[in-house]
């Protein structure tokens, strides 16, 4: 249950129920925190990442009840008895997930700064649609911003972790690796 405790002089810090990564937690934050701040400062979840705090990077992505929110506009109030779902809990215990496995293969993060983000609005994508066109990635990652890859090897990942999840045997293309021949 969601308390604010008051004192004479300030408020004091707000105590919500939630589950993070298939695990219930309970945190304590002050009350004014972003999503984003609770997660990297009280829970420790320092793999979604701190960008522009206006909405307009995507770097600080994750999921709410399955669906991509951009934790910097959303309160840690909001989130009491929801299910969040971040990048710490994308991989299988020691597997990763297909995505991560290709965008590593394929030089899709670079900096690593975007990767978080752009991995789990992908996962998203591709758990909703199987194969998605070149056109529906570009349009689902529109609000994700990469300052380092250019975008094509992101888009690539994409297609050959989707590939992979309906039990292709894809390999990426030799030009996808050591560019055009
Ligand atoms: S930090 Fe949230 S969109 Fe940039
Ligand atoms: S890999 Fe550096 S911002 Fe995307």
């Amino acid at each position: 249950m969601k308390t604010v405790k008051k004192s004479k002089t300030k408020l004091e810090k707000a105590h919500i129920s939630l589950r993070v990564n298939g695990e219930s937690v309970e945190v304590a934050f002050a009350p004014h925190k972003t999503l984003l701040e609770v997660l990297r400062e009280d829970m420790g979840l320092t793999g979604t990442k701190h960008g522009c705090e206006l909405g307009e990077c995507g770097c600080c992505a994750v999921l709410v009840d399955g669906q991509p929110v951009l934790s910097c506009l959303v309160l840690g109030l909001a989130v009491e008895g929801r299910e969040v779902a971040t990048i710490e809990g994308m991989a299988d215990g020691t597997s990763l997930h297909p995505l991560q496995q290709t965008f590593a293969e394929l030089g899709a993060a670079q900096c690593g700064y975007c990767t978080p983000g752009f991995l789990l609005t992908a996962k998203v994508l591709i758990e909703k649609d199987a194969k998605p066109t070149r056109e529906e990635i570009k349009e689902a990652l529109a609000g994700n911003i990469c300052r380092c890859t250019g975008y094509i090897k992101i888009y690539e990942a994409v297609e050959l972790a989707a590939a992979r999840m309906r039990g292709e045997q894809a390999e990426p293309a030799e030009e996808s690796i050591y560019g055009r021949q």
